[in-house]
C-alpha cells in the first residue's frame, strides 16, 4: 500500500470523508484513516441517520394509528413492530455506509481502516484491529476526530438502562416510562420517537426553556407543541444523580428556585447533555497541537492548528456540532491546503431539529440583536393561514423573518412547522446573496406550498401580508 501521501485525513464522518473527497478531487493524493469499521461516523452510523429513519418511521406509525381513521382512511389494526423498524434503520445506515466507500473508490481516496495518531508533524501512526502498527508520511494532516457524548459527573452510563443518545436509539422494546436529561436537540428527537412509539415520556431541563441557543419564540412554542403531544417538561431542574436500581433507573432532581427534591423512577434514563470533542489517544501532545479547556483544538482562521501544517474540523473544533458545519469545513480546508480561498460563512449555517412539526432557524434571533443593539423588523407568518398546510391538517407554528430596520436585510429566519427543515434551504440562500425582506416578498412562490409562508412572513416584515 502506498506510504506517503499530500494529506492524512484523521476521522471519517461528515468533516472527514468530505475533506477527502474534496482534497482527492483537487488533485491531492489523500488517505483516510477510519477506526469504527465504517466510514460516515457519528452522523451516519449512531446520529443523524439513524435517528431520522426513527423519527420518520414513528411518526407514520403514530399518524396511521391515531390520525387516519379520522381522515376516512380506516386502519384497525396498526401494529408497531419494532425489530423490523429497527432493521431498517440498520439498512439505511449500511447502505449509505457502504455509499461513502463506493465513493472514495472513484475519487482514488486511500481508505486506511485503524486508529490514527500522530507520530510527527510530517507522520501518521496507524493501529489496526490485527494491533499492528504502520507509518505513513505525509504533508499536511487534518483532524477530524468527531466529539462523544457528554454525561453528567454522578452518572455513569451503561447503554441498557442508564443510555447516551446511541442507546436511545436501539432501545429493544418501547421502555414504558422514560426520563431524558436535557432539553436539546438530542433529548427532543428521541424523545419524540419513543413517545410516538408507546413510551411515557419526561423531559429535565437546567434551564428554564427548552433548545437554549434559539430564538425564544421559537423555543416556547415549540414547548407548548411538544406539551401538546404528551411529553412531560420538568424545566428549571438540575439532575443531581441517576442509578440503576435493580432494573430500573432512579432519577434525583432539585427544582433551581424552591429547591425542592423530586426522584423519578423509571425504565430508562436518555443522558443527553450535549457533546464534547473526542481526541483520546491522538497523542496532541506529541507535536504540539493546542487544545482548550474543553478539549477543543486550537485553529486560526485557515483552520491550522498550533502546528501549520496541521488542521483541524468539525466537532473538535469551536462551532456548533453539526453535520453540515462539519461537511463545509471539511470543503474549505481542502481547498486552503490546496492552495485555493477556502472559507465557511458562519453566519449561514442553518440549524434544524426533526420533530414534528420540524423546528429549522438561520441566523441570528431577536435575543442575540438585542443584545448587539442591532435596530431589526419582525415579520410573523402562522401555518393556520397557509393553504397547503390547512388541507394537510398540519397547521401548527409560524415563519419569522428578522431584517434590519434601516437596510431591510435578513438576519435570521425562525421557523417551526411542517417541512420547514427543507425551507430553510431558501432561506440559506437569501442570506448568503444578502437578500433584503422585499427581495423574498416579491418573489414568486408556488401555490399551493408551504413556502408561500416564508413569502407572507416577508410581506409581514414591511405590515404586508396578504392572507392574514
Ligand atoms: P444540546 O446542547 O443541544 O442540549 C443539552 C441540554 O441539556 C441543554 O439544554 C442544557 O441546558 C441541558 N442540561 C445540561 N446539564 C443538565 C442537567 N444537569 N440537568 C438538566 N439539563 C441539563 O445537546 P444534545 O441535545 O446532547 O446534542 C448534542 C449535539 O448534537 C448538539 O450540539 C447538537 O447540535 C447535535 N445534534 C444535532 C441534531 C440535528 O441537527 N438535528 C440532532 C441531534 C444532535
Amino acid at each position: 500500500m502506498e506510504k506517503n501521501f499530500d494529506v492524512i485525513i484523521i476521522g471519517g464522518g461528515p468533516a472527514g470523508y468530505v475533506c477527502s473527497i474534496r482534497s482527492a478531487q483537487l488533485g491531492l493524493k489523500t488517505a483516510c484513516i477510519e477506526s469504527r469499521g465504517n466510514l460516515g461516523g457519528t452522523c451516519l452510523n449512531i446520529g443523524c441517520i439513524p435517528s431520522k429513519s426513527l423519527l420518520n418511521l414513528s411518526e407514520n406509525y403514530h399518524r396511521a394509528k391515531n390520525e387516519f381513521n379520522n381522515l376516512g382512511i380506516e386502519s384497525n389494526s396498526i401494529k408497531l413492530n419494532l425489530s423490523k423498524m429497527m432493521n431498517n434503520k440498520k439498512e439505511s445506515i449500511l447502505t449509505l455506509t457502504k455509499g461513502v466507500e463506493f465513493l472514495f473508490k472513484k475519487n482514488k481516496v486511500t481508505y486506511i481502516k485503524g486508529k490514527g495518531s500522530l507520530n510527527s508533524k510530517n507522520s501518521v501512526k496507524v493501529l489496526d484491529e490485527n494491533s499492528k502498527e504502520s507509518i505513513y508520511q505525509t504533508k499536511n494532516i487534518v483532524i477530524c476526530t468527531g466529539s462523544i457524548s457528554k454525561t453528567l459527573k454522578e452518572i455513569k452510563i451503561d447503554e441498557k438502562i442508564i443510555v447516551s443518545s446511541t442507546g436511545a436509539l436501539s432501545f429493544e422494546k418501547v421502555p414504558k416510562e422514560l426520563v431524558i436529561i436535557g432539553g436539546g436537540y438530542i433529548g427532543l428527537e428521541m424523545g419524540s420517537v419513543w413517545k410516538r412509539l408507546g413510551a411515557k415520556v419526561t423531559v429535565i431541563e437546567f434551564l428554564d426553556h427548552i433548545i437554549p441557543e434559539m430564538d425564544r419564540d421559537i423555543s416556547n412554542e415549540f414547548l407548548k407543541i411538544l406539551k401538546k403531544q404528551g411529553i412531560n417538561f420538568k424545566l428549571n431542574s438540575k439532575v443531581r444523580t441517576a442509578q440503576i436500581v435493580k432494573d430500573k433507573a432512579v432519577v434525583d432532581l432539585t427544582n433551581n428556585s424552591n429547591f425542592e427534591r423530586e426522584r423519578i423512577e423509571c425504565d430508562k434514563v436518555l443522558v443527553a447533555v450535549g457533546r464534547e470533542p473526542y481526541i483520546e489517544g491522538l497523542n496532541l501532545n506529541k507535536v504540539d497541537v493546542k487544545t482548550d479547556k474543553q478539549n477543543k483544538v486550537h485553529i486560526n482562521n485557515k483552520f491550522q492548528t498550533t502546528v501549520e501544517n496541521i488542521y483541524a474540523i468539525g466537532d473538535v473544533v469551536s462551532g456548533p456540532m453539526l453535520a453540515h458545519k462539519a461537511e463545509e469545513e471539511g470543503i474549505a480546508v481542502a481547498e486552503i491546503i490546496a492552495g485555493q480561498a477556502g472559507h465557511v460563512n458562519y453566519d449561514v449555517i442553518p440549524g434544524v431539529i426533526y420533530t414534528s412539526p420540524e423546528v429549522a432557524v438561520v441566523g441570528k434571533t431577536e435575543e442575540q440583536l438585542k443584545n448587539e443593539d442591532t435596530k431589526y423588523k419582525v415579520g410573523k407568518f402562522p401555518f393556520l393561514a397557509n393553504s397547503r398546510a390547512k388541507v394537510n391538517n398540519e397547521t401548527e407554528g409560524f415563519v419569522k423573518i428578522i431584517a434590519d430596520a434601516k437596510t431591510d436585510k435578513v438576519l435570521g429566519v425562525h421557523m417551526i412547522g411542517p417541512h420547514v427543515g427543507d425551507m430553510v434551504a431558501e432561506m440559506c440562500l437569501a442570506m448568503e446573496f444578502g437578500a433584503s425582506s422585499e427581495d423574498i416578498a416579491r418573489t414568486c412562490h408556488a401555490h399551493p406550498t408551504h413556502t408561500e409562508a416564508i413569502k407572507e412572513a416577508a410581506l409581514a416584515v414591511d405590515k404586508r401580508p396578504i392572507h392574514f
